[in-house]
């Protein structure tokens, strides 16, 4: 290290997270890891320094003169899409997509390019991980390709701009940024001051000559994207893709959107061609269910403004170790243990001897409180070996003095459920008394876990 380098302030940052410091360490403070400080140049002195007068004020514009054609949104032609960026592609704008490796990324953007180039916009995928015959092999499960997709496959940042430029593309995908290097770096690709400065680029780009960025973020362990932070506060969007592998279903969610509301999910399905849009998921999620089996509640959820319906289950069995297991796949840890404590000391049911296993069919993950009621049906059928009614839905919150308290959007959900052949709905009483009548559908109000039982059972 030269004497130099420790005079300069904040020129070494972690690679795992981030953090800055004015000398090289061995070891994060911040993260703990490892040889991860790596040293960050700094901007030449003679750059920052402003010699003569300073710049002439730019112009600014009254915001009434403000054209807001701009932000005309394009349609990607895969609805699920389409709905989580809020009705389409903003020109201009920088989208992330992360997930986890093998999740189907690749496969979503690779799909939206073909959607878009079909639509007639000129789309231009860029590669830094595949070459054109990987890309080619996989867009051949994906139907003809379109004339307006053009491929690259590039890393360098540079080469990526003037392709962009040389082209005029309405939508660049990039996968992945992790991949992407700025000559003027010198540390290596996927570090943080690596990916900022890519970022930065990028930004720059979409925000001056217009063409939408979808770049693709890979995640850490710990399920966060990986790279600065500051990655996911230059975007306009930042979009997550998930999902068990086990299972085909995949789960587009937005975490930020300078351009729509964060509440909207997209569903999928992976299949043998690729990407399917789910655009019934109740009756997807419900169509393995076996009926007639003890241990198994419907709950009526919300992935976003969109209602689910999703099959709790339940198993009790006799525990012969000292400590009873709790094993919880789909749901919250801590809220089932909570509803089982509940269960035990409000109904009366003996859970404290018994493993409990829950999980959501589907490899679906909900955590919503809307769910407990279902959630607490299920462990008291498996534990009382009798079955609920089929036709039955439920939703509401428990509380700790086993209350059912009310949730949002108590009509929708009531709706869902009548709409896929429900004949009753188990729901918090202050909720039901408001509901209008809906044919074919019982509306049944419940104000404490003691009641469902007694419905139930
Ligand atoms: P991919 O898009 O490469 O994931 P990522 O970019 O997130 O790493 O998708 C990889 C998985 O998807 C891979 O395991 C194979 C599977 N797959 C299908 O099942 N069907 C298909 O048509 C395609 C293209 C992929
Ligand atoms: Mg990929």
């Amino acid at each position: 290290m030269s004497p130099r380098a420790t005079k300069l302030k904040n020129n070494f940052v972690c690679q795992a997270c981030a953090h800055q410091s004015p000398k090289w360490l061995g070891r994060c403070p911040d993260c703990g890891a490892w040889n991860q400080m790596v040293e960050e140049r700094q901007p030449a002195p003679a750059a920052r320094s402003r010699s003569g007068p300073g710049p002439a004020a730019p112009p600014v514009q009254p915001h009434r003169e403000i054209a807001t054609s701009a932000h005309d949104r394009q349609a990607t032609g895969l609805a699920e899409l389409d709905r989580v960026l809020g009705g389409g592609v903003v020109p201009g704008s920088l989208i992330l997509v992360g997930g986890d490796p093998g999740i189907g990324k690749s496969t979503l953007l690779l799909q939206a390019a073909f959607a878009l180039a079909q639509a007639g916009r000129p789309v231009l995928y860029v590669s830094g991980e595949e070459s054109p015959g990987q890309i080619k092999l996989r867009a051949d499960r994906l139907g003809d390709p379109p004339a307006n997709l053009s491929l690259l496959c590039e890393t360098r940042v540079e080469e990526i701009l003037a392709a962009s430029e040389a082209n005029r593309p309405a939508v660049v995908i990039i996968d992945s940024i992790q991949t992407l290097a700025h000559s003027e770096v010198a540390s290596v690709p996927g570090s943080v001051s690596q990916i900022r400065e890519c970022g930065a680029a990028l930004l720059a780009c979409a925000k001056n000559k217009g063409p939408a960025i979808f770049l693709v973020g890979h995640v850490t362990k710990e399920g966060v994207l990986a790279g600065p932070r500051v990655l996911e506060h230059m975007v306009d969007t930042v979009l997550y893709f998930e999902g068990d592998r086990q299972h085909g279903f995949r789960v587009l969610r937005t975490a930020k959107n300078r351009f729509g509301s964060t509440n909207e999910v997209g569903i999928f399905e992976m299949g043998g061609e690729g990407l399917r849009e789910v655009t019934d998921p109740s009756r997807s999620f419900l169509q393995e269910r076996r009926v007639g089996t003890a241990g198994s509640a419907i709950a009526v959820s919300l992935e976003g403004t969109r209602p689910l319906l999703v099959e709790v289950q339940c198993l009790t069995a006799t525990s012969y170790f000292g400590l009873p297991q709790r094993r919880v796949s789909g749901l919250d840890y801590n809220r089932c243990c909570l509803l089982l404590a509940v269960l035990e000391r409000r109904a009366g049911l003996t859970l404290g001897s018994q493993d409990v296993y829950f999980s959501v069919a589907g490899g679906l993950s909900v955590t919503e409180p809307a769910v407990d009621l279902a959630v607490a049906a299920a462990a008291a059928s498996s534990l009382k070996d009798k079955i609920i009614d089929p036709e039955t839905a439920l939703f509401g919150e428990v509380g700790l003095s086993g209350e059912i308290r009310g949730v949002t959007q108590a009509p929708r959900r009531c709706q869902e459920a009548r709409q896929l052949g429900f004949k009753r709905c188990l729901l918090p009483q202050a909720q039901a008394d408001h509901l209008p009548p809906l044919p074919g559908l019982e509306i049944i109000g419940v104000n404490n876990i003691q009641d469902v039982l007694t419905i139930l059972f």
